[in-house]
């Protein structure tokens, strides 16, 4: 079906695009932590100027998208992408390996409805071309304009007015180990069109710089699902747009596992009366990763509802930033805006930061915010460990049912959830040190005066737990020179003295301070939690 409104960019769009890009990239400075979005997240270190040179050279080479399929005109003498097959459920895919397009298929069925699906490859149709042109407007840092500026390969999806796409479009991004690398993905729907688009994003090694830009016509509606899952080597910087018409719905949702460095926005504008979106995300960072996630839910016109529910876990070493924005114009009355953030900190070390605000200019409307951080409970882990589970099965199951409510629902839960699985496989422990088991209820130290030695089992071990004022300490129970237990000796200046012998050994340590006894005993971490002291046990 021809369709009046693929009026074409003509083939140098592409060009010309990279060359406004690269040119506004040069006039604008990397963000630094000056900037409130980036102040949690630095750039010193990573080399992006180096980054950039490289990906300068590669403009020479014709970027990757090969193909046109679905394209109503299919250009002469240009290759074509193989064909990819459509599995039960899906509508229509585009796959890459790197920057080449090594699958494409759309049904056919939608194919004859005026469907397009194509990789982004210098020939696209006028809507898509002002879409992502508007994108160089809005590109407020160098990493946005660098983006558009080195666009490498990617694909658009148009679904034609009152077309509504059953079945998924799936794009799968397979990155290089190493290099940079600039996907995009530009969705634009018709009037009153629909469908579900899931993007799968894996591999790399290097750096990741990707787009997103979606345009919902009046009634339009888009599911929109996102895997990140790079190499936990990867840099990753991601701007993702749409923008929504008269009684237009989005449906989000952006899950992250992978990469070292994640740094993303997804901004969601309501630009018509009626508009509704629901942004989720699901987030895990383990050891040595970084993730600063934002979004912002801009309502542009009256009686627009928004929703924003991000939750995140984050272990080991790992630091989460989460910053969202619910930003009303001055005719935006009856607006309805709440953003939910949930954070589970799964131990010492790690971190979540949660930075939800509100930017309100009409006096009509209901915008709230909330923002929890916890921890697992120690009756749930007790509960489940009542029905047989060891302590890292039961805190892997915990946080996978956290976790499930938002990814349960996406076309790649499978992937997604056995991803959460993977990362919490080696355990829910301190990388390295062991895991903080519970030992004794606080109450048991309240007794007695300022110093107090307590027995407790741990994991088949007796050790002796002792309290100074508000500093717990624990040393194996039994001394080191004959048998004797520790948690019945005197406390002195820091040392317990062996109730048999009369050794010392260092609280702090376990060191031997005083003779007959000439080897130390094993000493551990303590603290107190929620009412229980905990022992970190690296057994
Ligand atoms: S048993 Fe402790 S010093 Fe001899």
């Amino acid at each position: 079906m021809a369709n009046p409104v693929l009026a074409r960019a003509g083939r140098g769009w592409l060009e010309e695009l990279r060359a406004r890009g690269s040119e506004l990239a040069r006039r604008l400075s990397w963000p630094t932590t000056q900037e409130e979005e980036w102040r949690r997240t630095s750039l010193a270190g990573l080399k992006l100027e180096a980054l950039e040179a490289g990906a300068a050279g590669l403009l020479a080479a014709p970027v990757g998208g090969n193909g046109k399929g679905g394209t109503p005109h299919e250009p002469e003498g240009r290759p074509q992408p193989p064909e990819g097959h459509l599995a039960e459920g899906q509508a229509g895919l585009v796959r890459f390996h790197g920057s080449a397009c090594t699958g494409l298929a759309l049904a056919e069925e939608w194919r004859r409805k005026g469907v397009l699906l194509a990789a982004l490859d210098g020939e696209v149709p006028g809507a898509v071309a002002a879409l992502m042109d508007s994108g160089l407007q809005r590109a407020d840092n160098r990493i946005a304009a660098w983006h558009l500026g080195s666009l490498s390969h990617g694909a658009l999806l148009y679904v034609p007015e009152g077309v509504e796409l059953a079945g998924t479009v799936t794009v799968d991004l397979e990155e290089q180990a190493a290099g940079a690398s600039f996907p995009h993905l530009a969705v634009v729907l018709g009037r009153g069109a629909r469908a579900v688009v899931a993007q799968r994003l894996a591999g790399g090694g290097g750096l990741v710089n990707a787009g997103l830009d979606a345009q919902l016509g009046d009634g339009a509606a888009l599911e929109l699902y996102q895997l990140q899952d790079l190499g936990l080597g990867s840099l990753f910087f991601s701007h993702a747009y749409a923008a929504l018409g008269r009684d237009a719905s989005l449906r989000s949702l952006e899950a992250h596992l992978g990469s070292r460095l994640a740094k993303t926005r997804m901004d969601c504008s309501l630009e018509g009366p009626g508009a509704e979106s629901y942004l989720n995300g699901a987030y895990l960072a383990g050891a040595g990763q970084h993730m600063d996630l934002r979004t912002v839910q801009r309502h542009r016109s009256p009686k627009a509802t928004s929703r924003a529910l991000y939750k995140g876990a984050v272990k080991d070493s790992g630091r989460t930033v989460y910053q969202g924005l619910i930003e009303v114009s001055p005719g935006a009355s009856g607006t309805d805006a709440y953003l939910s953030n949930k954070n589970l900190i799964l131990n010492d070390g790690a971190r979540a930061d949660s930075i939800p605000s509100l930017r309100i200019d009409n006096n009509d409307v209901r915008c709230s915010h909330g923002s929890t951080t916890g921890r697992i409970s120690p009756e749930e882990l007790f509960y489940l460990g009542s029905r047989g589970l060891s302590p890292d099965e039961a805190r892997a199951m915990l946080v996978l049912g956290y976790f499930e409510e938002l990814l349960a629902r996406a076309p790649f839960a499978e992937a997604a959830l056995a991803g959460v699985a993977g990362r919490l496989a080696a355990g829910c422990a301190v990388e390295g040190e062991g895991r903080w088991l519970p030992v004794a209820e606080a109450d048991a130290f309240r007794q007695g005066g300022d110093s107090i030695a307590v027995a407790v089992e741990c994991d088949g071990r007796t050790l002796a737990v002792f309290r100074l004022g508000e500093q717990y300490f624990a040393l194996d129970d039994t001394c080191s020179h004959e048998y004797s237990r520790l948690s019945e000796g005197e406390i002195l200046d820091g040392e317990v003295y062996c109730p048999k012998h009369g050794s010392r050994f260092d609280l702090r340590t376990g060191e031997v301070r005083g003779l007959p006894a000439t080897q130390p005993v094993n000493a551990y971490r303590v603290k107190e939690e929620e009412g229980k002291v905990w022992v970190l046990w690296d057994r």
